[in-house]
């Protein structure tokens, strides 16, 4: 997607220089930084502090982190180890684990010749992979938003929560992705896009990247969709999650659950968006997802530009005050209308799930 008209991916093998480029996500959206990955700790740390986020992106930022692994020692015994480092770095996103465990078993057996060029291939691969089921992912999700348009003939006004845009994938984003089908189709949508505290993915990233595609938008502190669609104003929601379980239970940032809980109480038809990297098919109970938790300062401080244009961080708690930071919550699939896929759109069910990819 175009940021100041320009095409961009989120990350990318600079084939010159022999390095991973990204962009840095935790400097937007005052900032566009692209930064250079060149060894496995530079992967790692981009994945922790939030440099790339987005349980696709940090799944394609492992691949390229196993092919760094190489570039510095091809050893097999040390690129599983380096592996095994990168599925640590955050815990909820099952794509990390997905992206790892791809790699590291087409390398299973490749000399030590040719174990860089089939890494890269298969990084790459897992990009293009990506950028395809996103892309398929909006046009079975545009079918939904046409309908509702087709019977409203107004604007539709879809809420959104954190960034499950393109930003937190390669390319269209899993949430987006329908969004800017029908944008393209010239179908009027307009996006209320949750804040998400702490970290204001909503408001840092969505909303940014809904700019540079002149999409309107606007956003609402995390408390507001409910009232929103007591009214009447949310004709529906799509989110993305970091985690489908096989039962369709939904793990996605913290206050997905409660936006879930309002859409059922006012009718409001709500969708999440995946790619099957995000299926994680051996977990059949929603108390076994693991759940990150994240440095209270996230809550305790926040950042924007001061009166001259700086960026600054502030302290916004009492500085006595204690807070606790749960990134993300569980939807139960009994809330979900239903999972838009690369293959089409399911129920939230083992059997939806399974009709579709089994
Ligand atoms: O903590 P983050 O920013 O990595 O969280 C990921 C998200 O933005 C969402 O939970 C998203 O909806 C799923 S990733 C497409």
């Amino acid at each position: 997607m175009k940021i100041e008209g320009k095409k961009y991916r989120t990350i990318w093998f600079d084939e010159e220089n022999q390095v991973i480029k990204i962009i840095d996500q935790t400097k937007l959206p005052h900032q566009f930084i692209i930064k250079d990955l060149k060894t496995i700790k530079d992967a790692i740390n981009a994945i922790k502090t939030m440099e790339v986020r987005g349980a696709p992106l940090i799944g394609a930022t492992a691949a390229y982190g196993i092919v760094l692994a190489i570039m510095e020692n091809n050893d097999l015994e040390f690129v599983k180890k380096s592996g095994e480092n990168l599925i640590k770095s955050r815990p909820t996103g099952i794509n990390l684990k997905w992206a790892v465990n791809r790699m590291i078993k087409k390398l299973s057996g490749v000399n030590n010749n040719e174990i860089l060029k089939v890494a890269l291939d298969e990084a790459k691969e897992i990009c293009e992979e990506d950028v395809k089921f996103c892309e398929n992912i909006g046009l079975n999700g545009l079918k939904i938003i046409e309908e509702i348009y087709n019977k409203k003939k107004d604007t539709v006004n879809i809420l959104t929560h954190c960034n499950a845009g393109w930003l937190a994938t390669i390319d269209w984003g899993t949430a987006t992705s329908p969004i800017y089908h029908a944008h393209k189709k010239g179908i009027k949508v307009h996006v209320w896009v949750d804040e998400t505290r702490p970290r204001n993915q909503g408001a840092n990233l969505t909303s940014y990247e809904l700019n540079e595609e002149e999409i309107p938008n606007k956003i609402i502190a995390d408390n507001k969709g409910g009232i929103l669609m007591q009214r009447g104003e949310v004709d529906m929601c799509i989110v993305g999650t970091d985690r489908t379980i096989a039962t369709g239970d939904v793990a996605n940032k913290i206050g997905t659950y409660l936006k879930a809980l309002a859409a059922h109480d006012n009718n409001v038809p709500f969708y999440v968006a995946l790619p099957s990297s995000t299926i994680d098919w051996e977990t059949t109970d929603l108390k076994n997802i693991p759940i990150e938790e994240r440095n209270s300062e996230e809550l305790s401080y926040v950042e924007g530009l001061d009166e001259n244009e700086n960026v600054k961080k502030v302290l916004i708690y009492p500085k006595k005050s204690k807070a606790m930071n749960l990134a993300f919550d569980v939807t139960p699939a009994k809330y979900v209308t239903g999972l838009i896929t690369e293959k089409g759109v399911c129920e939230a069910s083992s059997n939806g799930l399974r009709k579709l990819f089994k």
